[in-house]
């Protein structure tokens, strides 16, 4: 999968780009990320990429053309967009704008933005981005979350970093994304490794048993009274069981630190 990554400080990006899972991806061919500094494309002596609003005001507005040069000078277009393709043959991969007035990004955002090939994000810095940016370059405007950021580029981070575990092949475990929060429409089951006992608290016996059917059970269940008790408004819209459904009224007052022992 291709990330072009539009901002006035790529430098931003290289220490979280360069570890871990990403770093790896890049490594295996999977992703393949580019920066490129709108700087670079302001066409004036200075290099201007921000002025001041018309109609007054304070703050600064970043200014539209370096940033549909750079967009075009990376798609190879010379022409303005116009909801063009550039032949017909290699179509423009969606232009999203970083912006806390997009739509809130989730999980499922994340799964239908791996179906391309290639995405590009522009980050807005100062106090906004020329409206015609909005209008007739991005093809779409995602937020990270109702609170504002200095600028997009944690936005884009974030949403990178949540596409490229998606891409198969790119965590270790092959069904590492498969559980994950979120994925299976509920929070993720807890998690205990070694020792099997620390400051006095042990580990659900049940983990230790070796009974997979019963292990998957637990953790099911767990997921369920997690979501119940941390994110119940997720419960209105995940997939459940009947036995889901069943368990779920039986314990609608059941805390999750509770359930440590078995009784499956
Ligand atoms: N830029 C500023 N705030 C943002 C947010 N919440 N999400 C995405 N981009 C942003």
């Amino acid at each position: 999968m291709q990330f072009d990554i539009f901002t006035l400080f790529p430098e931003m990006f290289d220490g979280v780009f360069s570890h871990s899972i990403i770093r790896r991806a890049q490594e295996m061919g999977a992703a393949e990320i580019a920066l490129h500094n709108i700087r670079d494309y302001a066409r004036d002596k200075h290099h201007m990429t921000d002025d001041t609003p018309y109609g007054g005001g304070g703050g600064m507005v970043m200014k539209p053309d370096p940033i549909f040069y750079a967009v075009e000078g990376v798609l190879g277009l010379d022409v303005p967009p116009a909801g063009y393709t550039t032949d017909g043959t290699a179509e423009r991969p969606p232009i999203i704008l970083l912006s806390p007035q997009g739509r809130v990004f989730n999980q499922k955002i994340a799964q239908e933005l791996t179906q391309y090939p290639r995405l590009m994000f522009i980050c807005g810095r100062y106090e906004g981005v020329d409206e015609r940016v909005v209008q007739y370059l991005a093809t779409d405007q995602i937020s990270i979350g109702d609170y504002v950021l200095s600028g997009g580029e944690i936005a884009a981070m974030a949403i990178v970093d949540a596409l490229i575990r998606l891409i198969p092949g790119v965590l270790g475990d092959p069904n590492g994304a498969a559980n994950d929060s979120h994925a299976t429409g509920l929070l993720e089951y807890p998690h205990y490794t070694r020792p099997p006992e620390f400051r006095g608290h042990g580990v659900p016996d049940i983990l230790l048993s070796g009974h997979h059917a019963k292990v998957a059970e637990w953790r099911r269940q767990q997921a369920l009274l997690r979501t119940l008790k941390h994110r119940p408004d997720m419960l209105a819209t995940a997939p459940l069981t009947d036995a889901d459904r069943k368990f779920l009224a039986e314990n609608q007052n059941t805390d999750d630190t509770d359930i440590t022992d078995f009784h499956g």
